[in-house]
């Protein structure tokens, strides 16, 4: 059994938000932070759908439910919650600057025995580690969207993370009913996100030599491979912004021009239309969800 009992999560958007209720529902006390007030008031209100619905179709009593919830606090202060921390896992936006400025505060405040985590898979432990003070207790736990439902994390090892980290580590995410994938050595993108992204590629390479459209992409991934969805419909999941940043930091890292986000992407980005969370992206969505195939060219 790890020794984590209190879990601080920073950050309320999708990942965040439903990476704490995880903990929150395998039984550990969680405040879930964000500066801004109302992205913790969204957070609220789409777990209080998720568990409802899992309520309604039997998965968990309402009285798990509740005493989820109760384990549960959405916040604006941090520091507070940083101070009794067990584990810090840190899911804000994915820029190196504000991920380092955050850890080196966070390391200030949090006990010398915590340990801190990032979700990310674009920057590797050790771009972040170097701004805190105990380097050896730091790693990347890297989840999944949706992280209520995905099953995997991957657990990062750092060139200073510690055998004692990683293993409190390993096990931590075994307690919260997630399926551990250990990396040994520190890489970008890790293992699941190099692969996916290869595929993502060369669907966009498919895509803008005109050979198929979104649609017929999307479906042959569907119905010849059995992926749950397509990558365009992925991107329109995970937010088309989140694989843009990670391209543009992998092309300011290595100067290949092969690393830059794809044109298609580019122009997505610049005219917000970032995905399911805008409503627009690869697809177009209703207010209820559904989605209607578009030329986004
Ligand atoms: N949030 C939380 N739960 C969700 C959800 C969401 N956004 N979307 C669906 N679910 C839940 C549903 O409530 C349902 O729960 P239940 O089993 O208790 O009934 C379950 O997921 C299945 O949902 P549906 O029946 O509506 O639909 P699907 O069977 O198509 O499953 C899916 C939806 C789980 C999203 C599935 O399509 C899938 O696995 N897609 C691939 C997701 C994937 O590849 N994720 C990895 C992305 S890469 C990443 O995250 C890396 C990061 O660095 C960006």
């Amino acid at each position: 059994m790890s020794p984590v009992r209190t879990v601080l999560v920073v950050g309320a958007g999708a990942m965040g938000s439903q990476i704490a209720m995880v903990c929150a529902n395998a039984g550990f006390d969680v405040t879930c932070t964000d500066l801004d007030r109302s992205a913790l008031d969204r957070a609220g209100e789409m777990l209080r759908t998720r568990m409802d619905s899992s309520v309604a179709k039997g998965r968990i009593t309402a009285e798990q439910r509740d005493a989820a919830f109760d384990r549960l606090t959405l916040s604006t202060d941090r520091d507070t919650a940083a101070r009794t921390a067990d584990l810090v896992i840190e899911a804000a936006v994915e820029k190196l600057d504000v991920k380092r400025a955050l850890f080196a505060e966070l390391s200030a405040i949090a006990p010398t025995t915590a340990i801190l985590a990032s979700n990310s898979s674009s920057f590797v432990p050790s771009a972040m580690a170097s701004a805190v003070s105990h380097p050896e207790r730091f790693c990347n736990l890297h989840f999944f969207n949706p992280a209520l439902v995905m099953r995997c994390v991957e657990v990062v090892r750092g060139p200073q993370t510690s055998d004692a980290t990683m293993a409190t580590a390993t096990a931590f995410v075994e307690e919260i009913g997630k399926t551990a994938v250990v990396l040994e050595k520190e890489i970008p993108g890790f293992v699941a996100n190099r692969i996916l992204g290869a595929v993502r590629d060369e669907a966009i390479h498919l895509l803008e030599g005109g050979y198929a459209d979104v649609e017929a992409i999307d479906t042959a991934c569907r119905t010849a491979l059995g992926y749950p969805m397509g990558p365009f419909e992925l991107m329109d999941l995970t937010g088309i912004d989140i694989g843009y940043l990670v391209k543009k930091q992998r092309f300011a890292d290595s100067g290949d021009p092969a690393d830059a986000p794809a044109d298609s992407v580019t122009r997505l980005v610049d005219r917000g239309d970032l995905g399911r969370k805008t409503g627009r992206g690869w697809y177009v969505y209703s207010d209820s969800g559904e989605k209607v195939a578009v030329n986004p060219l």
